[in-house]
């Protein structure tokens, strides 16, 4: 079967890092968190002490990253330089930068061609905002996860505590709200689902039932895939 490129795209708190993961899995597919990437971009912004409103400086840390993933285990790791931040970025306060930094078209455009190199080839599943519509705009299974925002604060709230930080309910609504708020009126790549996406709500299903669905429309895209290209050669 073919090894073609899904994305699936959505607010914070849909679950995407969670389905990613497991659809990556089971198609045997690698997996790119690109909301990592930003993530890394507001750590190394802020250790070098560069503003996060600072789009040129940001930009410049965006083409220097020296990232790097590695699955351990479960986990995909992220390495800033040769430091294990995997949990540095996942902090409340990064998740802010990491939406302020994204929202400078100087950034994203510094990180296109990285995002599109560490896809390349297909076999991938990637995670983000603009995935669908900007990042890999031919990919050939599209998806937008979302779900209500009291359910994305009680599964982020839930996610923080099992990675030992104890955050409060109102406060995380309220940043998920906030982050949303940008990360879909920025006027570079906005958060949109793409018109050839497929929308999911997992507000009410298992997470799954979200990979078992998501896995048999890509098995049945992969397929169609193989047949066009078998077609045209
Ligand atoms: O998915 P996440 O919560 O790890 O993403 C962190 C921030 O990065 C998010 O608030 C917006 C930004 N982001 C983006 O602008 N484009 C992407 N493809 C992925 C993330």
């Amino acid at each position: 079967m073919q090894q073609v490129v899904v994305t699936i795209d959505g607010p914070a708190g849909a679950g995407k890092s969670s389905v990613a993961k497991l659809l990556a899995r089971r198609l045997g597919y690698r997996l790119l968190d690109t909301g990592a990437i930003y993530r890394a971009v507001a750590l190394a912004a802020r250790t070098q002490g560069i503003a996060w409103s600072d789009a040129a400086r940001c930009a410049g840390v965006a083409r220097a990253l020296e990232l790097r993933f590695d699955f351990i285990g479960d986990r995909n790791h992220v390495y800033l330089g040769g430091d294990d931040v995997t949990a540095a970025i996942r902090t409340p306060d990064i998740s802010q930068g990491a939406s302020q930094v994204s929202a400078h078209p100087e950034v994203r455009a510094a990180l296109l061609e990285l995002q599109r190199r560490l896809g390349a080839g297909g076999g991938v599943v990637v995670e983000g905002r603009d995935t669908g519509t900007v990042v890999f705009p031919a990919a050939d299974a599209k998806f937008f996860l979302t779900a209500s925002e009291a359910e994305r604060a009680r599964r982020r709230v839930a996610e923080l505590a099992a990675a030992g930080t104890h955050v409060d309910h109102a406060d995380t609504l309220r940043e998920i709200r906030e982050r949303d708020q940008r990360d879909a009126s920025r006027d570079a790549a906005p958060m949109v689902a793409a018109p050839d996406a497929v929308l999911v709500d997992s507000s009410t299903q298992t997470l799954e039932d979200v990979v078992d669905s998501l896995a048999r429309q890509v098995e049945a895209k992969a397929r169609a895939a193989g047949t066009f290209t078998s077609r045209d050669t």
